[in-house]
């Protein structure tokens, strides 16, 4: 039997959008929250020191649309809008979602801002 190249178990898509000082709009990355600056490196480093990086994926993004909940990260497959995010809740979602198997409940959007997809089927013209 052929190996082949396995495919990753999770990606997980990180917003690094950050607008500039003075701007009123949120951002998921802040110039007056340092925490904020540090969670992609925070994630990608715990991945890395469970020694599951690789088969979990982590991905920088630009806005994501949900920047009143920042910091926000998506995790897939499973469509999981994860918000309001720090290091702590990371080092949770790691281990409990992506080792354990079981989606953090209580970090995930509320569900009025996570509605049901529309079908792009639906919508093409
Ligand atoms: S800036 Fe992160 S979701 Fe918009």
């Amino acid at each position: 039997m052929i190996q082949g190249v396995p495919q990753p178990a999770f990606y997980i898509f990180k917003c690094q959008q950050s607008a500039p000082p003075g701007m009123p709009k949120p951002s998921c990355v802040s110039q007056n929250d340092p925490e904020s600056q540090q969670l992609f490196q925070h994630l990608a480093q715990s991945l890395m020191m469970k020694g599951i990086i690789g088969t979990v994926q982590p991905i920088q993004t630009g806005c994501l649309n949900r920047c009143q909940q920042g910091p926000v990260m998506l995790v897939e497959p499973g469509h999981t809008m994860y918000v309001g995010l720090t290091k702590e809740k990371i080092d949770r979602i790691v281990d409990e979602h992506i080792i354990g198997g079981n989606v953090v409940q209580e970090y995930v959007i509320p569900e009025e801002m996570w509605g049901e997809p529309v079908t792009p089927a639906s919508m093409a013209k």
